[in-house]
Formats: structure tokens, C-alpha cells, sequence
């Protein structure tokens, strides 16, 4: 009987919703807390509390990385990997992989000093969008619409100082509908597809701020897209979130490695904790 380790910082709905589905179609399933985990240079793989696969759900990109890293160093398949977590728990690296391998995303611009950054948002002018480039939930992404937010913006980054403070990401403000798409991908399939609509008063379209979900048609370009973005960061059980540029069309703004579904699952028919318990059991023997 395959044998599921599912290892979270918070349990969430998503958690409890993916153990309860691994048992019910008669697997396995432990939780464990990561933030109670002890590793050394000699843990091996027979610690049986990590079962044949471990499904990797730290919120913490710092934290669900480098247990990841001790987690694969002990031989055990993680889902998602280490250099997946690494690319899409970091929006600069994630922006310069989709680039590279061709997915259409919005034109970002990084600084790596208070200096530079000022220089940069003069240069670039407003409106512009800031983002930390390691976060989640619309947390510190901010709209830029002239030089005095850009001086508050660069005080507070001065004040809130930490390793990534100083390193700016700013895009173009994308011209789109109140709404972004976020879909959902395990493996080679797309399992769900939903519209986000942003509350009122509130441009972004973070379901943690407010935002609606809705069903939204999986057209085959929208497919083409998210495949194309989900392989360019190495596949996994990945959340791709693209915004719908009036010109463009589809851009991927973000790819999200321990993506939330509390909102797509209750607007779509298909069954995502389902579907991830399929893919961790067809891995777990590759
Ligand atoms: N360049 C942009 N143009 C317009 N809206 C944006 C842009 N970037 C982000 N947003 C809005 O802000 C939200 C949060 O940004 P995102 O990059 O997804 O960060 P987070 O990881 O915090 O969710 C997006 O879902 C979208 O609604
Ligand atoms: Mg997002």
C-alpha cells in the first residue's frame, strides 16, 4: 500500500482535505508538522514517517525549502522538488524562467540598491507595480502611481530591513479585466480553471483580499499556455496565475508551488485533492 507523508507548517483546508482523500481511497496518509522535524547528515530514508512520497505543503518558502533539501538528500521523491520550490517561491526567478523558455509574462525590471531602485522607477515612470519577491497573498504587491509613493515605498523597504529588502521588482502595470485566471495543473493535466475577481476598492485579486472565484473556460490556448509555464519551472502539483492583457492576451504572472484551492474547488466539478492523490501515488513508483 503506497504510503503518503503530507508536511505542512499550517494546516489549512487544503491539507486536511488532500489526508482525508488519500485515505479514503484506501492509502496511507501521515501528517507531519515540519516545524518539528530534526534532520542530520545521517537521517536516512527508512524513517517511516515519510512513507514512499512526501507531499510538500510548508507555507514558508524559506522553511519548505530547505526541509525539501534534507527531505531529497535522504532519497525520498518530494513533491514539488527543490528546484521547482526554489523557482516559483521566487517571483525574479520565476519571471526570468518563464521568459526564457518563452511564456508570455509581463516585462519586469529588477534593482538591487535604494539607489538603483530610484533610478529605475524614474526611468521606468508610473504607474508601476512593486512586488517582494519572495510572498504570497497580494502581501507588499502595491501599485507605484507617482514619485512620492515611490519615496515611501523605498523608506519602507529601508526600515523593514531583511535579505530580500533590497532587492526591487517592479512590472508594468498590466491593462486587464478586474479579474486574473488561476489554474490549476498536477502533472500533465489541468484540473481546474477559475476566474478571480477582485473585491471592491481593491485592484489585486488574491482570494486572501477579498477576491471571488468563478469558473472560467479552458480555452486551448489558455492550455497551451499554462502547460508550456507549469513544464518551463519543471512540472509538479503547481498553481499557474495569469492576468488577460486587453492587447497581449494571456501573461503569466506568477506560478505558485503550494498553490490553495479552497476557492476552485467550490466552483468547479473536478475533484483537485483527488487528482493530486493520483499523481503522488503514479510518483511514488517512478
Ligand atoms: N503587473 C500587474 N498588473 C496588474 N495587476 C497585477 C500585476 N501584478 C499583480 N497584479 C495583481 O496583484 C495580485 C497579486 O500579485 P502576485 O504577483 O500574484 O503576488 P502574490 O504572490 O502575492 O499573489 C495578482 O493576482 C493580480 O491581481
Ligand atoms: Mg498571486
Amino acid at each position: 500500500m503506497v504510503r503518503i507523508c503530507i508536511i505542512y507548517d499550517k494546516l489549512r483546508f487544503e491539507e486536511k482535505k488532500i489526508y482525508n482523500d488519500i485515505q479514503q481511497k484506501g492509502f496511507e496518509a501521515t501528517l507531519v508538522d515540519g516545524k518539528s522535524l530534526i534532520f542530520d547528515t545521517e537521517s536516512s530514508k527508512s524513517d517511516s514517517r515519510f512513507g514512499d512520497i512526501i507531499l510538500q505543503r510548508v507555507i514558508s518558502y524559506n522553511r519548505g525549502l530547505h526541509l525539501t533539501y534534507c527531505l531529497e538528500q535522504m532519497g525520498l521523491p518530494v513533491v514539488n522538488s527543490s528546484s521547482v520550490s526554489e523557482i516559483c517561491g521566487n517571483k525574479l526567478i520565476t519571471s526570468l524562467i518563464l521568459k526564457k523558455n518563452g511564456v508570455p509574462t509581463p516585462k519586469t525590471t529588477f534593482a538591487f540598491s535604494t539607489e538603483s531602485a530610484r533610478e529605475c522607477m524614474k526611468k521606468l515612470g508610473y504607474p508601476l507595480v512593486v512586488k517582494p519577491i519572495i510572498g504570497s497573498w497580494g502581501r507588499g504587491v502595491y501599485q507605484i502611481k507617482d514619485q512620492s509613493m515611490a519615496e515611501m515605498m523605498l523608506d519602507s523597504r529601508q526600515e523593514n530591513d531583511n535579505s530580500f529588502s533590497r532587492i526591487y521588482y517592479f512590472q508594468e502595470l498590466i491593462d486587464r479585466p478586474s479579474r486574473d485566471i488561476r489554474c490549476i495543473v498536477i502533472g500533465d493535466q489541468i484540473v481546474a480553471s477559475v476566474f478571480r475577481y477582485s473585491s471592491e476598492n481593491e485592484w489585486r485579486t488574491n482570494v486572501a483580499v477579498g477576491g471571488r472565484t468563478e469558473m472560467a473556460p479552458l480555452t486551448s490556448e489558455l492550455k497551451e499556455i499554462v502547460l508550456k509555464a507549469s513544464n518551463a519551472v519543471g512540472g509538479g502539483i503547481l498553481g499557474v496565475d495569469l492576468m488577460e492583457d486587453k492587447e497581449r492576451g494571456y501573461l503569466v504572472h506568477e506560478v505558485n508551488n503550494t498553490v490553495e484551492f479552497r476557492g476552485a474547488s467550490a466552483v468547479c466539478k473536478s475533484d483537485i485533492a483527488g487528482a493530486m492523490t493520483d499523481y503522488l501515488v503514479k510518483m511514488s513508483s517512478k
